[in-house]
């Protein structure tokens, strides 16, 4: 059994449930700065972050480096600290250590409004959807921050704020026909099948017009198809309109399938960071896995 097969089936069975057979999903492999696409400079640098709770060690001084237009994989064993992570980056936890920077400005610590403002979104582990409104509706609110009337006029539907109302909605609607929902626009979202939620959850996320979109297990609990389909949508907003993605994921097949670089996680710390091929030769990821050493 080489390497690969014993990291890719020790993840399987640590894993989160409903995971498709890794083998099924992969494709042929594409190193980071072979091919027609082209990795740019540094955007967002973690240097050093640490985060306690109490006496749990979520981080400990871990740094790593997400360049312009990568899909940079974040994984680990679960509780190994990669969503804390992503709630460092956006906002919504403050680590007692490091920094954080993005487009050359260095934050110790960010707000989730200003995070959002500067160009990065995110999609959440466990659904943040207004499961009574329409998906239509829910993606509109991916458009808030870029609203520019004011509420008194958006709320009358006159004037400029009627025809921003309309910029808006088209803008929406573009999303939607690229994540192919358009037959569920009107629906409200708790009826949708979970797999679609997770669409109507990157769609709200897509509808800020993120530079950098952080993706917390965009694949959780789906079927093979479904997987397929989102990994699909996570390439072409990479390639279509060269977001950069940072994407936590637990299915082995995926990641090495679709990232460019992979930063591992386990117990908090950083144990392994490299192209796919790299971290899954890599000794310590492959015990981490296993669950052999430490
Ligand atoms: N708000 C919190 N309060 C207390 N402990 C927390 C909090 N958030 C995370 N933790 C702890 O920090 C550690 C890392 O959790 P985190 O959710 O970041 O892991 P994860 O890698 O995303 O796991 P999973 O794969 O299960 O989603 C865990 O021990 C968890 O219990
Ligand atoms: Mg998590």
């Amino acid at each position: 059994m080489s390497g690969s097969s014993t990291i890719e089936a020790a993840m399987a069975s640590r894993a989160s449930p409903a995971k498709a057979p890794a083998a099924e999903t992969r494709a042929a492999q594409v190193p980071a700065q072979t091919g027609a696409k082209v990795i740019g400079d540094v955007i967002l640098d973690v240097k050093n972050i640490s985060l306690s709770f109490g006496g749990v060690k979520a981080l400990t001084d871990i740094s790593f480096d997400v360049r312009e237009h990568e899909i940079r994989a974040i994984i680990g064993p679960n509780g190994a600290g990669k969503s804390s992570m992503l709630n460092c980056i956006n906002g919504v936890y403050t680590p007692q250590q490091g920094t954080i920077t993005f487009k050359g400005k260095t934050f110790s610590n960010m707000d989730s409004y200003q995070v959002a403002s500067m160009g990065i979104a995110r999609t959440f582990q466990n659904l943040a959807l207004f499961k009574g409104m329409s998906v239509i509706d829910n993606i509109m609110t991916g458009r808030n921050l870029r609203i520019k009337s004011n509420i008194f006029l958006q709320a009358l539907r006159i004037g400029p704020a009627e025809r921003e109302e309309i910029r808006h909605r088209e803008f929406v609607e573009h999303i939607i026909d690229f994540l192919e929902i358009q037959a569920f626009r009107k629906t409200a979202v708790g009826q949708l099948p979970y797999g679609l939620q997770k669409r109507v959850d990157l769609g709200r996320a897509l509808a800020m017009e993120p530079q950098v979109l952080l993706l917390d297990e965009p694949m959780a609990g789906m079927n093979l198809e479904e997987k397929q389909d989102m990994s699909r949508f996570v390439l072409d907003i990479n390639d279509e309109f060269g977001t950069t993605v940072v994407l936590i994921e637990h299915d082995m097949g995926v990641v090495m399938d679709i990232s460019d670089r992979v930063v591992v996680l386990d117990y908090g710390k950083k144990i392994g960071d490299g192209t796919p091929e790299e971290v899954r030769n890599n000794p310590d990821v492959i015990s981490a896995y296993l669950g052999t050493s430490h």
